[in-house]
């Protein structure tokens, strides 16, 4: 015991050090933030909710990814965007609680710019008894209007696994191929692909919230002591669609991270970014693109604890997150309504760093966090709540210019600013 305790006073300490940012400005006190902020212009004629014809499954969304359409010479015709939400995650959230009822499904859906339109994706030859409680989702982009392979993480009933699926442009179905399982799949989260049959995978915690009797307690320890358990994999699966092995390997690539969240593969391929959330701060690794090994290379602190990360096509990397973590417990318990957002777009720059950035903002990063080496962060959208909350993904299309935002608990489900 006094071995334990004399081991575990410093490594707390540690702990705690590494999270001092986000303990006291996220979780300690409550920062002022306006109601809507919008870095392009007014939000009440800039921002509008995502879909325009609501249906009640579109709500409480957690990830977006662009699904990019180039046409036969190799042109970005429309970069359109995949939405994940979970109308029951009120009775199933794997990741927060609770594990009440896992039989009402999730849902995806497909906004077109080009059309304006959000359209419901219908599951096809999707095992009847199969529960679908959807996170992270990508897809490989669309040549000459060819189909692409979509993977979904799943927090189905018994454990999480990753949904294959095929998505053709022309038609609103995602047909589903097979389910990938693996023993490391232990609380995956978000995903990013290295070829059509290939990604990256993020796994939140170790200890999950369905484990016997510690589930209760053991990943909330794990969140605020910021203990850094949880993992990013590159998985290998068959090409061959009607092979009985599916996964063909798993490799652990950034091991231990305090809750790794939201992970995104700049567009040169040569760079990618993984969210802690618990301590606020976004990793970022050099890529082997042969080998899909990471080298750890720098670290950005954040005002918020970071959610999801998606990288935009100039190479800016646009997070998002949830700036109280109390507020957003509270949400999850079905205790207030709403809880603040906040976008940001993290770019690299040469030379010297500036002590003040992100002046613009109604609230800056640079009154809060130290000004990051090599790197400047930009605020996108602020709300305390009232006009968008509970910020999960943020993603900027450098083709339309719009900012889509999605929220964990948001009734609209997501939001499209432009510019
Ligand atoms: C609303 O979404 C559900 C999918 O969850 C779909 O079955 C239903 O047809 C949609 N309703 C309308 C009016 O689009
Ligand atoms: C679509 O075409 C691309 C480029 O040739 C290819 O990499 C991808 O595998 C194709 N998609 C499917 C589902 O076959
Ligand atoms: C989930 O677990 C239950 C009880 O252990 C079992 O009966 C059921 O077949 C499992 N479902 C799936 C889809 O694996
Ligand atoms: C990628 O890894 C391979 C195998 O370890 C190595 O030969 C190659 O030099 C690496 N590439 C880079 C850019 O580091
Ligand atoms: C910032 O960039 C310079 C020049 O590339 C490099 O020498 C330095 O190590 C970088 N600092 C950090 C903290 O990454």
């Amino acid at each position: 015991m006094r071995l334990f305790l004399v081991t575990l006073t410093p490594l707390l300490g540690l702990f705690i050090w590494r999270s001092k940012y986000t303990f006291y400005y996220n979780i300690l006190t409550k920062m002022e933030l306006p109601d809507g902020y919008y870095y392009e212009g007014e939000v009440s004629s800039h921002c509008h909710p995502m879909n325009s014809a609501p249906n009640l499954s579109f709500k409480y969304c957690e990830d977006a990814s662009f699904w990019d359409h180039y046409d036969a010479d190799g042109k970005l015709e429309e970069r359109r965007v995949v939405v994940s939400c979970d109308s029951g995650r009120r009775e199933w959230n794997t990741v927060m609680g609770p594990l009440l009822d896992p039989t009402p499904r999730g849902s995806l859906w497909m906004y077109s710019p080009i059309s304006g339109e959000t359209t419901h994706l219908t599951l096809e030859n999707f095992p009847a008894e199969h529960t679908f409680h959807p996170l992270g989702v990508e897809i490989y982009p669309s040549y000459s209007g060819n189909a692409s392979y979509m993977y979904v993480v799943n927090h189905a009933a018994n454990k999480t696994v990753i949904e294959q699926f095929r998505v053709s442009p022309s038609e609103s179905v995602a047909k589903h191929i097979r389910t990938l399982s693996h023993p490391f799949f232990v609380a995956s989260n978000a995903l990013a692909l290295t070829s059509p049959t290939s990604f990256y995978v993020t796994n939140d915690h170790v200890f999950t919230k369905r484990l016997p009797y510690v589930g209760a307690v053991l990943p909330m320890v794990e969140t605020v002591l910021g203990i850094p358990l949880s993992f990013a994999g590159h998985v290998i699966i068959n090409p061959d669609e009607t092979d009985e092995t599916a996964v063909l390997s798993h490799t652990v690539v950034a091991p231990f991270v305090a809750f790794s969240n939201g992970l995104s593969i700049s567009p040169s391929g040569l760079e990618l970014a993984i969210a802690s959330t618990s301590i606020g701060t976004v990793y970022f690794y050099s890529r082997n693109t042969s080998t899909n090994a990471l080298t750890f290379s720098t670290s950005v602190q954040l005002p918020f604890p970071p959610d999801n990360v998606k990288y935009d096509h100039y190479g800016n990397l646009v997070v998002s997150g949830h700036p109280h973590f109390p507020t957003l417990l509270q949400l999850v318990a079905g205790k207030v309504d709403i809880a603040p957002s906040w976008v940001v777009s993290i770019s690299r720059i040469q030379g010297a760093v500036t002590a003040e950035y992100d002046l613009n903002a109604p609230l800056s990063t640079s009154t809060i966090v130290p000004s990051p080496a090599n790197h400047t962060v930009q605020t996108l959208f602020q709300s305390n709540g009232k006009i968008f909350t509970s910020s999960t993904s943020g993603l900027i299309d450098t083709l339309s210019g719009n900012l889509y935002v999605t929220g964990l608990y948001a009734e609209d489900g997501a939001i499209i600013c432009h510019p």
